[in-house]
């Protein structure tokens, strides 16, 4: 059986929580883009774990495989890892694998973030400032540092010097300049506690696949960030969609494949760019406290809106998702009506579809419907039954305009406040 688990709106959906939620019956999960600017918070009774780069199911000491879709900064791993084991999770060579043709994230690249996102000025992305855009950028420029390279000392030197040399003459221009001969020594000083975990991730995969072992993709970001279908510039720099799992990974098989769409019950986004049911009025304010809408990895406030009907229909199409998990609805309670964007305007004309011109999308005003709201608690209910009868129309509603059932509804933080309507846990 596999799952993959992706976003299909700019992120924070609550994907771990229902990565923890599904791994406790998985044998693999396996991460397959991204990187640490990837935040996914999972909450166990009263333990919380903050995730970047390990996969969700570390949690339950499932097989956790880093694909070679990930960019990876080794010393964020090695903070992550060493913060997971003082809250006693187990990480060994027997539960995480990292693909060896993983491409390094390096302090040039961090160094690099900040510098571009400098030089837009007000027109700035608002990335997490990780690095990510600049590695994935050396790693179409074929001249990324890789996993393998570490295994190679003089080899791996060269490799860092002709990077550093690609990229000081625009550092220059900044007023920085990075030596390659300390990035060289501070990362043989870490290299052994990383290269313990290098595997053939591609053929672990394989394997278990052909052993019809239950594994789970977990993506991470939204596909609203994709940096193909996504509302760019403002994305990410990887393919945050369903397809990049067999090229992120190496993984080849392709029956009996599940998709899950993990989707708020309402929007938030954090960083720049285009949000057409953006509310910047006390309902938002409300929703970002209730929800408690802060980043996890940067901390900043995330901007909320109403649900987007429109947007989650392309992620669906584009994902081939199979059943959508709706999550957060205990954040709506107290609403009196909540609103449903079904299409856009602009100059006389409907679209339902997003259009990628951004002048266009500047000018574009939700169409909405009005649901009236429950006004009663939701939170940690695990039966659909016991929903209010005003919730599940709202529920039934999305389902009828997003044309996808919604299996999966998540009423709290907890891996217990979850319906599962279809009996999936039971079933597999
Ligand atoms: P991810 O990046 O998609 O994994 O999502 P994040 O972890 O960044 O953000 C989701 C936040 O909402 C986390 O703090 C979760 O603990 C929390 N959360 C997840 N599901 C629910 C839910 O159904 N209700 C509430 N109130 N919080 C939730
Ligand atoms: P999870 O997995 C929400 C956003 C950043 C910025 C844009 C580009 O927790 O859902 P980057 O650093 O990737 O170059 O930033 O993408 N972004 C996320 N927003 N959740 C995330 O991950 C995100 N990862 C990146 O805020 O707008
Ligand atoms: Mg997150």
């Amino acid at each position: 059986m596999f799952y993959t688990i992706v976003g299909t709106q700019w992120g924070d959906e609550g994907k771990g929580k229902i990565v923890d939620w599904l791994s406790s019956k998985a044998d693999y999960v396996a991460r397959f883009q991204g990187g640490n600017n990837a935040g996914h918070t999972i909450k166990v009774n009263k333990n919380v774990y903050k995730l970047n780069l390990l996969p969700s199911g570390i949690i339950r000491n499932k097989k956790c495989l880093i694909g070679n879709g990930v960019v990876l900064d080794p010393w964020a791993l090695i903070n992550e890892i060493t913060k997971l084991r003082d809250q006693n999770l187990i990480i060994d060579k027997d539960n995480l694998f990292i693909a060896e043709n993983v491409c390094l994230i390096l302090p040039v690249h961090k160094l690099i973030d900040e510098i571009n996102e400098l030089s837009l000025g007000n027109n700035l992305i608002g990335t997490t400032k990780k690095g990510i855009g600049p590695a994935y950028e050396d790693k179409v420029g074929r001249r990324a540092i890789r996993l393998c390279d570490l295994l190679d000392h003089q080899n791996l030197k060269n490799k860092i010097k002709n990077l550093y040399e690609f990229h000081n003459p625009r550092l220059t221009r900044f007023n920085k300049h990075l030596d390659f001969e300390n990035t060289y020594e501070e990362l043989i000083k870490i290299a052994s506690q990383i290269t313990n975990f290098i595997a053939p991730v591609w053929k672990i995969i394989n394997d278990a696949g052909k052993e019809k072992k239950f594994i789970l993709f977990e993506g991470a970001q939204g596909s609203l960030l994709d940096i193909d279908f996504g509302t760019y510039p403002f994305v990410t720099s990887s393919n945050t969609s369903s397809g990049q799992i067999f090229s992120g990974t190496g993984f080849g098989i392709k029956e009996n494949h599940n998709v899950l769409g993990i989707t708020k019950a309402y929007t938030t986004r954090v960083g720049s760019g285009p949000f057409i049911t953006e509310l910047d009025n006390e309902i938002g304010d409300h929703l970002v406290e209730k929800g408690q809408e802060f980043g996890t990895v940067t901390k900043r406030k995330r901007r909320c809106g109403w649900f987007d009907a429109i947007l989650v229909g392309q992620s669906i199409a584009i994902n081939g998702i199979t059943d959508v998990v709706l999550t957060k609805l205990d954040v709506l309670d107290e609403l009196e009506e909540i609103k449903v964007c079904i299409g856009y305007e602009a100059d006389q004309m409907k679209y339902n579809h997003l259009p990628f011109n951004e002048s266009l999308q500047s000018k574009l005003l939700p169409i909405y419907k009005t649901i009236p709201g429950w006004q009663t608690s939701t939170f940690g209910l695990t039966n659909w039954d016991d929903l209010p009868e005003k919730a599940k129309e709202y529920i039934n509603f999305l389902e009828s305009k997003i044309d996808k059932k919604i299996s999966i509804i998540s009423t709290g933080p907890d891996r217990a406040h979850t319906i599962d309507r279809n009996n999936l846990l039971g079933n597999n």
